[in-house]
């Protein structure tokens, strides 16, 4: 039998507060040596604030942590480096002029007389670690210049060359091809079995089971539990993640399609990225696009919108759509919402009262004159219908929580009582919460007679609020299903390899 492994690390009783957010409340979680500790849970559930708070870049309002089994205060980076606890973040957190290998040793060149850099040894060492992990790229050259992907490389080979005892990764694949994120779960095996402890936070679920033996889930700053894997099914851990059954969180309801409402036909992008594709859209009904990044999905919604310059035929209700401004696509009965809030034209330095207004901007005149008692109930009004949490109408929007932005955003567009609406990415970044309430706009629109696309990254999501999903690869549509009874695996085949999973005999 071998022995029980050490806790390495613990957080007792954490308390985290931000203005207006309780980001953790007391969260106990125990890490052991030689373990890999999964941390799972919704966006905004407090992973990254778990995180920063080991690696001394925040502090708890309250609770403790320990270390080694001694309580300890990990009051800076620089601490927690000194303690052995590295960590990978969503955010890159290299130095773009340096070169690779001077960020793989950052705080411990090797010098040589008079306490120069000694080039030579420096980029012999970290060519070797490069070679190691299998990365393609000249040591000397500035990190500035390499592509996100290489950087997060980089940060690894960092992370894996410093003799680390915890290894905190936060969304450390979210950049990563499937290829390096496979190399980087074999660097993680490795270290594990040196006696590492690994804090691996996603939620991703197939990196969960492959890797981890153990999973905190966090729900709202709160720890809902901790449990084995993989003796955990994946339902049971979704479940604790969202705290209800999924056909719930999205607010599914019974699909009755109407008449075609949107028509696509040979629709390319001007870049190539969309090669000419085709899809038909009928009333009440939500496809969800799904596809890797590059794939061309993200493009459908810009030319949709006529935010790209594009080529093809798209008809609303049997009228032909003009796509070559954003304008002219509002016209014709398509409302676009895209993936960044700072595209969709949130004018962020004005209140939210004015951020909705521009939305029906012309139509609340009286021979010519704004009609503001019109107006103040209009944007009374929407702030109810979308749910948005706001202290007044005259807040600043850059006041809200991402999640009541996004609520502003999307309901902007959907006040206009348009046919179509084309929606990318529109959860990304947001909190649970405010997830499952724009769920539940998307179906009421639906029930309503509009026809929705939704474009997204996330499986999951698509497959519990689509009713059909197309699946992009290389510019095309290579898969198209019904949703019902899909699994996320034949999505993803397709997604990755164009072509669909091989029916068993
Ligand atoms: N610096 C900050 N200021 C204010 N609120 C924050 C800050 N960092 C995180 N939060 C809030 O704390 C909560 C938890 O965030 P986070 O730990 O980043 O979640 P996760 O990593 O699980 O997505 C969210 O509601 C988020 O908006
Ligand atoms: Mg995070």
């Amino acid at each position: 039998m071998t022995p029980a492994p050490a806790p390495l690390l613990r957080l007792v009783g954490v308390t985290k507060r931000y203005p207006g957010v309780l980001a953790l409340d007391r969260v106990d979680v125990t890490v052991q040596a030689g373990v890999v500790h999964a941390l799972t849970g919704e966006n905004g559930s407090g992973k990254s604030t778990t995180a920063k708070l080991i690696a001394g870049a925040i502090q708890p309002d309250g609770g403790h942590v320990e270390f080694d089994g001694e309580r300890r205060t990990i009051a800076t980076p620089a601490e927690a480096l000194a303690l052995g606890i590295v960590s990978i973040s969503q955010e890159l957190t290299l130095a773009p002029t340096l070169s690779v290998a001077e960020n793989i040793f950052l705080g411990r060149l090797p010098r040589g007389r008079g306490g120069r850099v000694d080039w030579p040894k420096l980029n012999a060492q970290a060519r070797a670690i490069l070679e190691e992990l299998d990365v393609h790229v000249d040591e000397r050259r500035a990190v500035g210049e390499l592509s996100v992907e290489l950087q997060q490389e980089i940060e690894i080979a960092r992370a894996v060359s410093s003799s680390a005892r915890l290894l905190i990764l936060d969304e450390a694949t979210s950049s990563l091809s499937e290829a390096a994120t496979a190399r980087l779960l074999e660097v993680v095996e490795q270290e594990r079995a040196r006696g590492v402890a690994v804090l691996m936070i996603t939620h991703r679920m197939p990196e969960i089971y492959s890797a981890a033996t153990v999973a905190s889930v966090l729900r709202d700053g709160r720890l809902v539990g901790e449990v084995p894997l993989p003796g955990t099914p994946e339902p049971e851990l979704v479940r604790m993640m969202v705290g209800r059954e999924l056909g719930d969180y999205y607010g599914k309801r019974r699909l009755s399609a109407g008449e075609t409402v949107l028509e696509v036909d040979g629709l390319a992008s001007a870049d190539g990225q969309l090669k000419p594709s085709s899809l038909t859209l009928r009333r009440g009904e939500i496809v969800g696009v799904a596809g890797l990044v590059g794939s061309g999905k993200a493009e459908l919604g810009l030319a949709l919108g006529g935010a790209i310059p594009n080529v093809g035929s798209v008809s609303v209700l049997g009228a032909e759509v003009d796509l070559s401004t954003p304008r002219s696509a509002i016209a014709g009965g398509i409302g676009f919402v895209p993936d960044d809030r700072k595209r969709a034209a949130l004018l962020p330095t004005r209140s939210v009262a004015e951020n909705f207004s521009v939305a029906w901007a012309g139509q609340l005149t009286r021979r010519g004159i704004l009609d503001v008692r019109g107006e103040r109930r209009r944007v009374r009004e929407a702030i109810e219908r979308y749910g948005v949490v706001t202290a007044s109408p005259a807040s600043r929007i850059t006041t809200l929580s991402g999640g009541n932005q996004q609520k502003v955003v999307l309901g902007r567009v959907f006040a206009r009582g348009l046919d179509v609406y084309v929606l990318s990415e529109p959860t990304r970044g947001i909190d649970v919460g405010a997830k499952s309430e724009i769920y539940r706009l998307m179906q009421e629109l639906a029930a309503q007679g509009a026809g929705i696309v939704i474009i997204s990254s996330e499986l999951p999501e698509l497959l519990g609020i689509a009713d059909r999903i197309v699946v992009f690869h290389r510019g095309e549509i290579r898969g198209e299903f019904d949703a019902a009874g899909l699994e996320e695996e034949a999505l993803a085949h397709v997604a990755i390899t164009g072509a669909p999973l091989e029916q068993a005999a």
